[in-house]
């Protein structure tokens, strides 16, 4: 079922020599300054990679969602940053693809599909994270415009992005009935850019608060029908999960790879390092760990686009599984490389930082567990 056809394993070739020639070499630095890569940007645009999250009709490639996972797989092997650049396309245009109308499909996607413009996922909150129904963002409909009050944090390619999808309520007393969902551009009146957060890994990635102040969303860039806001975010994350799970399967299977190179060429004890059975079984751990996500991962981008939400749980399973994964691999690979695992000239500490926020972010792994049990227990 997971045997990749011919055009998926051209792009899977295609995405991994250009990881290795033109990503590889950047990862440290993007990592060490800490600034968003334009020049990776570049680079996935130059190369049509940001056009696989779209159809063909809207200037897209028309690639699946495992064409899609297995690009950010082959980037997130040596670079996490430059793989969330492509995770971030799909997560911020989700929503539109999802419940946009013809004319705003038309108005929004094809400049993301050429690389023109770029998008983000405006849904957390302070006091709403896990529980995203718990937002106070409200959007208040007043001649032919939505005044939206209040604000984001935590979001993804945040001042970087021109096109946000932003979830309010528009309808306080109707619970997750209440929220709906709308395209906002970075110049509507009103819209401002917060605190831009320092963090642990995905150095590289801009991730700030949003401010809405008095912001004014025309009436036309409500997506959907007043209410779907949630049930539009809920699917959209069901969507882009297999694509976080990619991303941590790249993470582990590239300090998987830099591990097993590095206990060849190590010498201990008068040999390399790889002939001790106690390195060799961690790694083989390491390994098996690794191809299980792979084909969870696989398996979940394939259900998701044929059932839909019956593959929620399969989606939730294969962030978490894969994420669990990413952590445990790259603390192992550390461990390995033993003090040169630690020093930042290597890069596997710095996959170990990347791999954490993979069992965070798009739901930490307890709400992907919560996910799942619902399912099981409906
Ligand atoms: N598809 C369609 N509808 C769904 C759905 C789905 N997958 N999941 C829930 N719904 C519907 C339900 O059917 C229900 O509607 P009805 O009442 O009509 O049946 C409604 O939504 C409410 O559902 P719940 O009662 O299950 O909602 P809840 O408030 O208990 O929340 C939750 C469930 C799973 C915990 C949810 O809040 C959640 O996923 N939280 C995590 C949020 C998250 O992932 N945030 C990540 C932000 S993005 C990010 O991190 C990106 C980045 O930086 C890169």
């Amino acid at each position: 079922m997971y045997e990749l056809n011919e055009e998926q394993k051209m792009l899977q070739q295609t995405v991994r020599q250009l990881a290795k020639d033109k990503v590889e070499p950047r990862a440290m630095d993007i990592d060490a300054s800490g600034e968003y890569p334009w020049d990776m940007f570049e680079l996935l645009r130059d190369n049509d990679l940001l056009a696989l999250c779209f159809p063909e009709e809207l200037d897209g490639a028309g690639a699946d969602l495992l064409t899609v996972c297995i690009a950010i797989e082959e980037l997130a092997k040596v670079c996490t940053n430059t793989s969330l650049i492509l995770g971030v396309c799909k997560l911020g245009s989700q929503p539109i693809m999802l419940a946009a109308s013809d004319e705003q499909l038309k108005k929004y996607i094809p400049p993301l599909a050429r690389g023109e413009k770029q998008c983000a996922f405006g849904l957390t909150e302070p006091g709403a994270g896990s529980d995203a129904a718990a937002m106070s963002s409200r959007a208040v409909k007043k001649d032919g415009v939505y005044i939206i009050n209040g604000g984001k944090c935590f979001i993804t390619n945040g001042g970087i992005a021109d096109i946000y999808s932003v979830f309010a309520k528009t309808d306080d007393s109707a619970g997750v009935k209440g929220i709906s969902a709308f395209i906002v551009e970075k110049d509507f009146p009103g819209f401002g850019i917060g605190k831009i957060e320092h963090k642990m890994g995905i150095r590289g990635s801009q991730t700030c608060e949003l401010v809405f102040d008095d912001m004014e969303v025309p009436e036309e860039n409500l997506l959907g029908k007043e209410g779907d806001g949630f049930k539009i975010a809920m699917q959209t994350l069901d969507r882009t999960r297999p694509s976080i799970g990619a991303q941590a399967v790249g993470i582990a299977a590239g300090a998987l790879e830099y591990a097993a190179a590095y206990m060849k060429e190590r010498v201990q004890f008068g040999g390399p390092i790889a002939r001790l059975q106690g390195l060799q079984f961690m790694l083989a751990d390491m390994a098996i760990q690794v191809e299980a996500a792979r084909h969870l991962v696989y398996h979940s981008a394939h259900m998701i686009e044929t059932v839909g939400r019956e593959a929620s749980a399969v989606s939730a399973m294969a962030k978490c599984f894969a994420a669990d994964t990413a952590m445990k691999v790259t603390v192992d690979a550390v461990q390995i490389l033993g003090g040169y695992g630690y020093m930042v000239e290597y890069p596997l500490e710095r996959m170990m930082r990347d791999a954490k926020i993979t069992q965070i972010y798009e739901g930490t792994n307890q709400v992907q567990r919560v996910v799942i049990a619902r399912h099981l227990l409906a």
